[in-house]
């Protein structure tokens, strides 16, 4: 299922691990990013059958942490911190105003698919504060007012 480039870096993967196990999580991100933006069964057993692992195993991997997706995000994925320091300059603020704008909770997407938004523990970016990632790039004390910007012009 893999395209042949991405089958060249599961096997450059492979070959860095004396346990194929041991390269499961990358093997995961390539996995989600195959399948446009989430891990569906299917994808989880064929990682399984790569890694030698059982199907059980992977499932629990994608469960605890939470880059990993169950369902298949909005083309545009809102990633919205609320871990304490962004909390503190207002990201639970700039969370529910994300979701009364696109009127859809957190773990939810937009019914015609364009956006989805998911409540974020640290992402890594405290010092700028309240931080938010839009599919792989991270926007830097986001404003309300900015957030709105953002989506109106991602809208387009
Ligand atoms: S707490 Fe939000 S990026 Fe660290």
């Amino acid at each position: 299922m893999f395209s042949k480039d991405i089958q060249t870096q599961v096997d450059k993967l492979l070959s860095r691990y004396p346990i194929r196990q041991n390269a499961l999580i990358p093997i995961l991100h390539l996995a989600q990013n195959e399948n446009e933006g989430w891990l569906s069964e299917v994808w989880m057993q064929y990682v399984a059958d790569i890694c030698e692992v059982p199907l059980t195993h992977v499932e629990g991997v994608v469960t605890f942490y939470t880059m990993f997706r169950l369902k298949p995000p909005g083309k545009y994925h809102l990633q919205v911190c609320t871990c304490v320091p962004c909390c503190l300059v207002g990201g639970t603020e700039l969370l529910e105003h994300t979701e009364k704008k696109l009127d859809i909770h957190a773990g939810h997407t937009t019914d015609d698919g364009v956006f989805s938004i998911e409540e974020m523990e640290c992402i890594g970016a405290c010092s700028f504060a309240p931080a938010v990632i839009v599919n792989e790039d991270y926007h830097e004390k986001v404003t309300p007012e900015e957030m709105d910007k953002m989506i109106d012009e991602l809208r387009q």
